[in-house]
């Protein structure tokens, strides 16, 4: 597969029938982690950045079959943070060296355009110097245009799968990944710098599946990519499915780093719980970020969106410090920086 792994290099592209080879083969890790790695070291050296994750609505509208915090549930306890606890979180955040703050909610039609303008509006002037990133799902392009006048820098919004058949084994019909689609290359357009992302090994996914996936980044040209394992939830239609693979997401990274070497790609919590190094290993093979939680830990609890869930019980400033052993453990080092996409303008 060495020949596919360097070709993919070279021209930054791959036939669709080629990923799913390279991708069903899993071959030639190795050699495609020092590349992966040589790629990421061009631009970002041995840098990780960090994103504060504040996980401030659990309340949603949908009712993806995979999510804990699916309208169904009716186990989880529902909860809003206000305006000042969310504030409150940045503060902290700031003091331990965040300066980027992720606004991850469900969608929840208590945070109307109104609220959330404000709320960034606020967060903004408090802040300058750091970057706001939403991720609040799907809305029509006008919500996204007054977020973004209102100083929103990034948006993150995972396509979960770009393959239609798959979509519809994730989604109840409600839901549609022509709308997704649609979403990311809005946001795109806007001008914000956009996250797309998938799970890895979901229910009825295959190589081909992921390779669609590829295909469909290749084509967004995304200024991040958020993947990580499927981790079953207890209370969702998915609760009997297995959990996705380590191998193959960190073998994903890898694929990730050298489609486009200057991605910004988080090795995510869903890989820290299912392998207790998942973070580490992420980050060796071609990630660099780590999105750490910021929200109350009164709360984390009912954030849980696949089972087992780590840290939801650790302090901000104890994750930040675990996670800084971690990785000055593997070499790497957590930066005190906005952490924007290298070799390309800042939005503003
Ligand atoms: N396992 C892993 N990841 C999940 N997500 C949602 N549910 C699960 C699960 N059971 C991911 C989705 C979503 C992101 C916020 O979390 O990809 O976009
Ligand atoms: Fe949260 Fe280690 S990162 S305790």
């Amino acid at each position: 597969m060495r020949h596919l792994i360097d070709r993919l290099e070279k021209e930054r592209r791959l036939e669709k029938e080629e990923w799913t080879a390279l991708i069903s083969a899993g071959a030639d890790r190795e050699y495609l982690f020092e590349r992966a790695d040589l790629a990421r070291k061009k631009y970002y050296g041995r840098k990780v950045f960090t994103r504060g994750l504040i996980e401030f609505t659990n309340y949603c509208k949908n009712n993806c079959y995979y999510c804990g915090i699916r309208r169904d549930n009716r186990r989880v306890k529902r909860y809003r943070l206000t305006e000042t606890e969310i504030l409150d979180c940045c503060r902290q955040g700031y003091a331990l060296g965040f300066r980027t703050f992720v606004l991850q909610g469900g969608e929840d039609g208590y945070f109307t355009d109104e609220r959330l303008t404000r709320l960034i509006r606020t967060i903004k002037e408090g802040y300058p110097d750091c970057a706001v990133t939403l991720s609040v799902g799907e809305k029509p392009k006008e919500s996204y245009l007054r977020f973004y006048e209102a100083g929103a820098d990034r948006y993150l919004l995972r396509h979960e799968t770009a393959d239609e058949t798959h979509y519809r084994r994730l989604h109840p019909g409600d839901m549609l990944l022509s709308r997704r689609k649609e979403c990311l290359f809005w946001l795109r357009e806007i001008g914000y710098q956009v996250g797309c992302g998938f799970m890895v090994g979901s229910p009825g996914q295959t190589a081909e599946c992921l390779a669609e996936d590829m295909m469909f980044i290749t084509k967004l040209d995304p200024q991040m990519v958020g993947i990580g394992p499927f981790i079953p939830h207890h209370e969702t239609p998915f609760a009997q499915e297995p959990a996705g693979s380590v191998e193959r997401t960190l073998y994903l990274i890898g694929l990730l780093r050298l489609l486009k070497p200057n991605l910004l790609i988080p090795a995510t919590t869903a890989l820290g719980t299912v392998d207790g190094q998942g973070r580490e290993r992420g980050i060796l093979a071609g990630a660099n970020v780590v999105m750490p939680n910021l929200s109350p830990t009164g709360v984390r609890k009912q954030y849980e969106l696949y089972d087992n869930k780590i840290c939801t019980g650790d302090e901000a400033a104890e994750c930040r410090s675990c996670l800084m052993r971690r990785m000055e453990r593997i070499g790497f080092s957590i930066v005190t920086e906005r952490g924007d996409p290298a070799g390309e303008c800042r939005s503003l």
